[in-house]
């Protein structure tokens, strides 16, 4: 089997691209990465993707009237680039049920967070309001509801005394570099599959779990 052509849509700073970018550099690494999207102009994961020698494209949302017709457009490009495989990495625009629908079981994404707790936006202050003792990140197949879906990777981090959302978002960073690119290979390869809405990884093993130390 080739390499599964990938996209990857962000719309920011990029360090999981990166970690992506970096990780498929390998040759035997199951997927390629053949286009970074982003809606924002600006986005310095733009030039991450150029680094790397990654064609880049701007799907501005602001181009277009409503969600179908941006999303139609997002549609249009991975089509013609042959995308097999689309990667969220920071990407802050909710996709509904066409696009999600059209990518169902071949579109991850990573959330800061150990999912189901804490989806959507503020992660870190709603985890250090909640008093938790470990937070993380997940890594899991996009369903149309925002942050749910079958879970492929997850990293326990621990919640520091003194820790504030910048420090803990640091430190669960860290983790999510780690886990996106075990999670891309394991859907790339084929080794993750879907049993209901769990994720079954091949050859019976348990799906990956990580702890992620302090002292990382
Ligand atoms: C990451 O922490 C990612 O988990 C989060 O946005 C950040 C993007 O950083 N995504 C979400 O919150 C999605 N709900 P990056 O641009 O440096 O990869």
């Amino acid at each position: 089997m080739g390499r599964r052509r990938t996209a990857v849509l962000i719309s920011g700073r990029g360090s999981n691209l990166q970690a992506l970018l970096d990780a498929t550099r390998a040759p035997d690494h199951p997927a390629e990465i053949v286009r970074v999207i982003s809606n924002r102009a600006g986005a310095f994961g733009l030039e991450r993707a150029a680094q790397a020698g990654v064609a880049t494209s701007v799907v501005a949302h602001r181009d277009y009237p409503d969600r179908p017709s941006f999303e139609r457009a997002l549609q249009e490009r991975l089509l013609a680039d042959g995308v097999e495989l689309v990667c969220l990495a920071g990407f802050m625009r909710v996709l509904t049920p066409y696009f999600v629908d059209a990518w169902r079981d071949r579109l991850i994404n990573i959330h800061p967070s150990l999912l189901p707790a804490f989806p959507g936006l503020d992660t870190h202050a709603r985890a250090l309001a909640a008093g938790v003792r470990f937070t993380g990140c997940t890594v899991h197949f996009v369903r149309t509801e925002v942050d749910l879906g079958p879970i492929i990777v997850q990293a326990a981090v621990p919640v520091l005394e003194g820790d504030d959302p910048e420090r803990l978002a640091a430190r669960v960073l860290e983790a999510e570099h780690r886990c996106y690119p075990i999670g891309l290979r394991l859907v790339a390869g084929g080794q993750a599959r879907i049993e209901g809405e769990r994720v079954v990884i091949a050859g019976g093993a348990h799906p990956p779990g990580i702890t992620i130390h302090p002292d990382l």
